[in-house]
């Protein structure tokens, strides 16, 4: 058997650790990995694929991004998009495909699947943490320990200096990254989307913290409705691009007028997508990646290795497209009492 591997989407860490444990556990059954590059593109015309040597394996555990590349190509924006993919399929002489992604590569994937009876299996990564149907992505461990460590920072210069920050922390349709660091990092208001804001009852809990001499940090999810329209551009799978569109500015200009302060602003962007993934990420990739070649031994093509209760378990890819799995009122509501006063 000759397996192909390919990573969709944006990169997150421990991608390279699912590739080292699909690798090893493909040449347990004796069958090859063949690295797909740069996502779906690599799987067009003029697309590139190696073979994956066990040098390679030996050296990525601990590195973020994906040796692969990634792209956010989307083969079915084409007539023909699909078709191709099918072919280069047949030209690589690939018997099944591992496909490593968020919702919109697992779309695909599924559609490839229903389409075409592909044998394919995908895993779930993001740092979103949004796919629907699975507790787990990879990426998003080491994302919620890296902005948590730097809120723990800005809480020491915030408190030198009295400064209040807004924090934009990345996820786009849903806001447990912001959540997650924004309780470990012990931020006072955090803003998600799945949650309106009133932004009148922010600058009042600004300027009431504020009145008592003490700072306020904000954690403020991209994905939330802005204060002030902004410019927005969209993908090959038609997202709104939110990382660049200056977000935290807005807080920013709104806040400052209404609380008379200057507020400081953190933008983590990318920076929370790189680096060494989290002993957690590269354990639970491990799992994800070893079952998806199990997954693919085992014929459960068509889907995705969903972690469901703490196990790893077999979830339909066709039912990932267009749904996410957003932070519930529950789960808010529990934790509301760590942050300063309800902001709807
Ligand atoms: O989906 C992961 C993610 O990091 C989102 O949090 C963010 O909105 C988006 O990707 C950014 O995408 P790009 O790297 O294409 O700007």
């Amino acid at each position: 058997m000759r397996i192909g591997v390919l990573t969709g989407g944006g990169d997150a860490p421990g991608l390279n650790a699912a590739i080292r444990a699909i690798y090893y556990q493909a040449k347990e059954y004796g069958w090859k990995t063949i690295g797909i590059y740069h996502g779906w593109k690599g799987l067009m015309p003029g697309g590139r694929s190696k073979e994956i040597s066990e040098e390679k394996a030996e050296t990525i555990l601990g590195i973020g991004g994906t040796f692969l590349g990634s792209s956010r190509t989307n083969p079915y924006k084409t007539p023909e998009g699909s078709k191709q993919i099918l072919e280069m399929i047949k030209k690589h002489k690939l018997d099944a495909l591992i496909v490593i992604g968020g919702d919109d590569t697992l779309g695909v994937a599924g559609k490839l699947f229903e389409d075409f009876k592909i044998p394919i299996v995908g895993v779930p990564k993001t740092i979103d943490q949004d796919i629907f149907g699975t507790e787990y992505t990879i990426g998003f461990d080491t994302a919620v320990n890296v902005a948590a460590e730097v809120i723990d920072r800005l809480h020491t210069t915030a408190q030198s200096h009295g400064n209040s920050f807004i924090i934009e922390i990345m996820g786009r349709h849903a806001g447990w990254l912001t959540l997650r660091a924004g309780i470990a990092g012990g931020a006072h208001i955090v803003l998600i989307p799945e949650k309106p804001y009133d932004i009148k009852k922010v600058c009042e809990t600004v300027s009431k913290r504020k009145k008592a001499g003490k700072y306020t940090l904000i954690a403020v999810s991209e994905g939330v409705k802005p204060p002030k329209k902004l410019h927005e551009k969209k993908d090959d799978f038609g997202n709104v691009g939110l990382t660049d569109r200056g977000l935290a500015y807005t807080f920013k200009e709104v806040i400052d007028a209404e609380c008379k302060i200057e507020a400081r602003i953190m933008v983590f962007g990318h920076m929370l997508r790189g680096g060494t993934p989290t002993a957690y990420d590269r354990v639970m990739a491990s799992r994800l990646g070893s079952s998806a070649v199990d997954f693919l031994k085992q014929k459960k093509f068509g889907m995705m290795t969903s972690v469901q209760g703490g196990e790893i378990k077999p979830f339909p890819m066709k039912k990932v497209i267009g749904k996410f799995k957003k932070v519930s009122d529950k789960e808010y509501k529990l934790l509301q009492s760590l942050f300063e006063g309800d902001v709807k």
